[in-house]
């Protein structure tokens, strides 16, 4: 047997005579030793997240549309606690609660008003490793930095936006903690408060997702080939959910799994905004056709059953483009041409710096010095906020309100 397989070429067994298909266990083992030693260097001791963060008077004046002096004036008669020094009384910059806490006292927060909507965006395509979850996270910590309340739920059982936040899916997270219980065929809570979990950013919170997630998608699958009336008022569970618990947020951000299962559409329907990452090249591009004509399939059907999907905004943003790469410059004008204006003009650049950030379970926004040059480092970060603030801008347009001046968010210091 082993011989007729050795001959195919197949490899079925290797020298100890463990067969292919048992390693599988081994590797899954090993792999994960290994994330949780990456884990482990990623995080500070007692493996919490940390956030180190500083940014200057000058910088934080930026950020807050406002003078030095009006923070300098509210440090010295009181309303601002004193800014912390070092030993030798130099300045150590504001740490994100306490710019948070100078946005309030000085009035400059960016929230919504009480009756606004709330932003339910999901980050959605079907093609896998688009930069979905790098687009959730980098627009959730920009969108902190400026002062907005944000929720991430994770709704995809592979969690890498769970592991970018610092939680450990397979050790940290049980199933309970996840939609699951809410989604479940037979659910064991009504009120998706019981899965909020804090995150390292004080205005941040996450719903985290683990590999048992995934359970909802065999469930689901199997409640809708029986009728479909569960999987119907699962849909409606999940949207009014969401919708209940987004009243405590300015924004929330769903990141989905990378297929076309239950999962997904329960995602897509309870949105009010769909954000669509691609990379500039052609299996994106056609991939992503067939996601949109695949999603208008999809919202037909929901629409005969008597779900209504309905988006305030919905566009596509290139999630990593090389200006030195040519065809990357051919895909984006072919994106341009087929897309028009629902293309975000400013594509996020490719980088080292996320990369690099992603593999210390970081973005961009969490680093306190560069990884790689200060020069890259800038570049990355500006590019970042510049096509962030692309959709905070969509998000103010549906609550009637012009966004602060970008430019203010690009001068954060490095
Ligand atoms: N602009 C970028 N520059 C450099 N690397 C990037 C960029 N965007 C994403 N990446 C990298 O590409 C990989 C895939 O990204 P990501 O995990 O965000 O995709 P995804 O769509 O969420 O994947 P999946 O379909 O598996 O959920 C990651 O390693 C990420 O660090
Ligand atoms: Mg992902």
């Amino acid at each position: 047997m082993g011989t007729d397989a050795n001959l195919l070429g197949m490899g079925a067994f290797d020298e100890s005579g463990v067969a292919e298909a048992e390693r599988i266990g081994q590797l899954a083992a090993s792999g994960e030793q290994m994330v949780e030693r990456l884990r482990r260097t990623a995080f500070l001791p007692g493996a919490n997240k940390a956030l180190n963060v500083r940014v200057g008077i000058a910088e934080a004046a930026d950020l807050l549309g406002c003078s030095t002096n009006r923070i300098r004036m509210a440090e010295q008669d009181g309303r601002l606690p004193t800014p912390p020094e070092t030993e030798n009384h130099r300045r150590l910059g504001y740490d994100i609660p306490a710019l948070l806490n100078m946005r309030e006292v000085l009035g400059a927060s960016p929230r919504r008003a009480p009756n606004d909507t709330p932003a339910i965006i999901t980050v959605q395509n079907f093609k896998g490793g688009v930069g979905k979850s790098t687009v959730t996270t980098h627009l959730a910590h920009y969108l902190a930095v400026a002062g907005y309340r944000v929720l991430v739920v994770d709704c995809d059982s592979q969690a890498t936006t769970t592991t970018l936040f610092g939680f450990n899916p397979h050790f940290a997270i049980r199933r309970e903690e996840t939609l699951y219980p809410y989604l479940s065929i037979e659910p064991t809570e009504d009120d998706l408060r019981y899965a909020v979990k804090p995150t390292v950013w004080p205005n941040v919170d996450i719903i985290p997702s683990n590999l048992q997630m995934f359970d909802v998608e065999y469930e689901l699958a199997a409640a809708g080939s029986s009728g479909g009336g569960t999987l119907a008022s699962r849909f409606r569970k999940l949207r009014q959910g969401l919708a209940d618990l987004a009243q405590e947020y300015d924004v929330v951000l769903l990141d989905p799994p990378p297929a076309l299962g239950t999962i997904s559409l329960a995602v897509m329907q309870a949105a009010n905004a769909l954000l669509i990452p691609l990379a500039a090249t052609t299996p994106d591009f056609c991939s992503t056709v067939q996601f949109l004509s695949m999603m208008d399939q999809v919202i037909g059907q929901l629409n005969d059953a008597g779900i209504t999907v309905e988006y305030d905004f919905c566009r596509l943003i290139c999630s990593k483009f090389s200006a030195n790469d040519p065809s990357h410059t051919m895909v984006q004008q072919i994106m341009e041409q087929a897309f028009g204006p629902a293309l975000l003009p400013i594509p996020i650049l490719e980088s080292a710096e996320i990369s690099h950030a992603a593999l210390r379970m970081m973005t961009v926004y969490e680093l306190d010095k560069p990884i790689g040059t200060p020069k890259t480092h800038k570049r990355c970060r500006s590019n970042l906020d510049e096509a962030m603030s692309q959709i905070e801008q969509l998000v103010r347009r549906r609550w009637g309100r012009a966004a602060p001046d970008a430019s203010k968010l690009l001068q954060v210091a490095v």
